[in-house]
């Protein structure tokens, strides 16, 4: 038995197949799959990796089933004939190699099809209103016929047999997140007035019905798993938790093996791929709900920003669900069980649910799926850790996320490495999480990281490393990596006593802050400034430069969950939010801004916060340019951007070094 983790690491069985421990990693899109969705060699190392990585229970993620309108996103795998039998199957064989059992998640997109390929399937024809992820058009659906609805049912099925016939273990249907079973579900997209819509018992019918025909076709001994939503927080006419037990009841009633609840939608993706700012294993309290209020007997999976096995435990350990899944969290560390078996827990990579390689990069750029914190996911096969040729002698500057990711590799590679620090480890994470209700997730990589330092004897030198540094201490090697600087408002009265930039409120200086502010700036830290302030009862006035698209605020980045996070945020704190503002003056008692139109426009305020972004400082990399055979930049040092590209980089140039 496992003395830190005993019900996490404890065996259960889902049907008849037992699961060596209670973790589950959850299906999670990879966009690794061919044009036809067939099963690539990107495909197989990323889930050899995570089987590696030790967890009970690896379900593929969703995969479509039939070739009409089920696909959902480019990069999907799909199951929709027996020529995909083959890649399959050597998916399951891969995961199998390592002693994991395997699910494939079935899927029909309906209305959540990220594809501009006609038609868009649903239960009702109309339209649906994506403008909570930006300014998108509404999509057109059209609604399914009863041959429709038969055709699809026999698709669920046969593409259940093939998952079967290729060798995995059990099935999930996606009955959760929006897609077309829970589309029926839900009496806000339901329109239907048949036998397959109004009463909670007809909306039900078509995912029971998928079910039945799902069981029929595997037979009793394979197992048959649904994630469903608790909720889906649609703002009207939501699939409610009462309604939610009810469909668990059925679905237990016709034989399913165990449910995995989830909450939320693609659209609404900020209740379902949460977010830093909210709470972790913010839909828990569903699974938990699913469990004990419909007096459910098979194994309840619960999922959703579950990313210590602290927390993991402590949920197993208060009889609120049976399993926990690992969405986010196994593509940050797909060794998170192994690691916990190992008796290693603080070695774990947390997932800081920034939704920057997950979501930002897919959704925003069409890139496969990647993660912020883990340089090596969806690049496996170009990212292997190279054997040294020569012990090097290596100095790192700068002991933020970049410094630290390239001095744990490198020493791990064999290098002796130095790292200097002029201030203290941690960077700009340290900045980053001042606010610890805010930014719930930083303080947890930061902690990973000084961790490693000190396991790893990394021998740390807390002073302001010079070109003399480097050339003196006769290195072979130097990594530069010591970030960026804040941009500097040039205006009249950035010298007044009231004046603070983002870094004087991050670095201390919040509680001489006055009771009403104006913020200077619409990036993702003056938002996050303005929020922290408001809900600490300040009345905040941000002035952006930013403007307005379709209806959208152009404030607060680009990562959608994160974004509409914020933004909920904003507006349930009543920040208010002024655009497209130039500032052009610091007052005595305010700021005074120019709108599109030239007009002077005046703002009253005890305090004024610049977040003007930061600016990459590149002085010592050109200083040291030629001084030293080999000197690498990496991080903001190069130019001012995010976590994901420091840790990136740094990996890169401890791998090649
Ligand atoms: C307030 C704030 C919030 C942020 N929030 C997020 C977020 O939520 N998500 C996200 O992805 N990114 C966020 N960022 C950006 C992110 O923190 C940076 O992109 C990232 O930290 C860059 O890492 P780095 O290692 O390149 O540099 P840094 O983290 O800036 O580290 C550089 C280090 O070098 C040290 N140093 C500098 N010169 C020397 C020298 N000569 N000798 C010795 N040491 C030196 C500095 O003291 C510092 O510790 C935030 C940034 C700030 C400021
Ligand atoms: C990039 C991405 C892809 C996802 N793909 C799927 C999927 O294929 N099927 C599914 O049911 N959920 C999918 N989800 C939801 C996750 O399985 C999980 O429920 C969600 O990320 C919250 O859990 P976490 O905090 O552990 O990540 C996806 C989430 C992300 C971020
Ligand atoms: S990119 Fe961010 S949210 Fe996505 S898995 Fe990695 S750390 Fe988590």
């Amino acid at each position: 038995m496992n003395k830190m983790f005993p019900n996490l690491m404890s065996p259960a069985y889902i049907g008849n197949v037992e699961i060596k421990n209670r973790i589950v990693t959850a299906p999670l899109w990879t966009g690794s799959g061919g044009r036809d969705g067939s099963v690539t060699s990107r495909t197989i190392a990323l889930y050899s990796e995570k089987a590696r990585g030790g967890s009970g229970l690896i379900t593929i993620e969703y995969s479509y089933v039939d070739n009409v309108a089920s696909k959902s996103a480019f990069g999907q795998l799909g199951i929709y004939d027996d020529e995909c039998i083959g890649g399959f199957a050597l998916l399951a064989q891969a995961i199998h190699d390592q002693g994991v059992k395997c699910a494939v998640q079935l899927a029909h997109a309906g209305p959540m099809k990220f594809l501009p390929i006609p038609p868009w399937l649903g239960p009702s024809d109309g339209f649906h209103d994506l403008s909570n992820m930006g300014p998108v058009p509404p999509l057109p659906i059209t609604g399914m016929t009863k041959d429709d609805i038969a055709e699809q049912i026999e698709a669920f099925a046969a593409a259940a047999e093939r998952i079967k016939k290729a060798g995995f273990d059990m099935v999930d249907i996606h009955a959760a997140h929006g897609y077309l079973l829970t589309e029926f579900l839900s009496p806000h997209a339901n329109k239907r007035n048949d036998e397959y819509g109004g009463t909670l018992e007809n909306r039900m019918r078509f995912p029971i019905e998928v079910v039945e025909a799902v069981k029929g076709r595997v037979g009793p001994d394979f197992p048959v798993t649904v994630r469903l939503n608790g909720t889906d927080y649609a703002p009207e006419s939501p699939i409610t938790i009462d309604e939610a037990i009810q469909f668990a009841k059925r679905l237990e009633e016709v034989g399913v093996d165990a449910l995995h609840v989830s909450g939320g939608t693609d659209v609404y993706l900020n209740k379902l791929a949460t977010t830093t700012y909210v709470k972790h294993g913010f839909n828990v309290y569903l699974a938990e709900a699913v469990k004990k209020k419909a007096d459910i007997k098979v194994p309840v999976i619960a999922t959703g920003g579950i990313t210590t096995p602290a927390f993991a435990e402590e949920i197993l350990n208060q009889g609120k669900v049976d399993f926990i899944a690992l969405g986010r969290p196994a593509l940050a560390d797909p060794h998170w069980a192994r690691k916990i078996e190992e008796g290693r827990p603080e070695d774990i990579v947390p997932c800081i649910r920034c939704n920057d390689g997950c979501l930002r990069r897919t959704i925003g750029f069409a890139h496969a799926t990647s993660c912020a914190v883990n340089p090596r996911m969806g690049f496996e096969s170009i990212r292997k850790v190279a054997p040294i040729k020569e012990k090097k002698k290596v100095a790192i500057v700068g002991g933020g996320p970049g410094g630290m990711e390239a001095a744990r590799l490198a020493t791990l590679r064999g290098h002796d490495v130095t790292l200097y620090e002029k201030r203290e480890l941690g960077g700009a994470l340290i900045d980053a999480c001042w606010d610890k209700e805010l930014k719930r997730d930083i303080p947890l990589l930061m902690d990973y990281y000084r961790t490693q330092m000190e396991k790893l004897n990394i021998m740390v030198v807390k002073e302001e490393a010079t070109v003399e540094t480097i050339v003196k201490g006769g290195f072979d090697a130097a990594i530069v990596a010591n970030g960026a600087v804040p941009i500097k408002l040039d205006v009249p009265g950035m010298d007044k006593p009231h004046v603070y930039e983002a870094l004087d409120v991050t670095g201390g200086r919040e509680k001489e802050l006055g009771n009403t502010l104006v913020i200077i700036g619409g990036g993702v830290l003056a938002c996050e400034i303005a929020l922290s302030q408001a809900r600490k009862g300040k009345q905040v006035i941000m002035t952006a430069p930013e403007g307005c698209f379709a209806g959208e605020y152009e404030i607060g980045g680009d990562s959608i969950p994160n974004r509409q996070a914020l933004m909920e945020g904003l507006r349930e704190s009543k920040v208010e939010i002024n655009l497209c503002l130039l500032p052009k003056e610091i007052t005595d008692d305010g700021i005074i801004s120019v709108d599109q139109d030239g007009n002077d426009r005046e703002f009253k305020a005890d305090s004024v916060v610049v977040c003007r972004g930061f600016t990459a400082d590149k002085s010592l990399m050109n200083a040291l340019n030629g001084k030293i055979k080999e000197v690498r930049a990496i991080g903001d040092c190069v130019a001012s951007r995010l976590i994901y590209e420091a840790i990136h980089e740094g990996w890169v140039a401890a791998n090649q070094i």
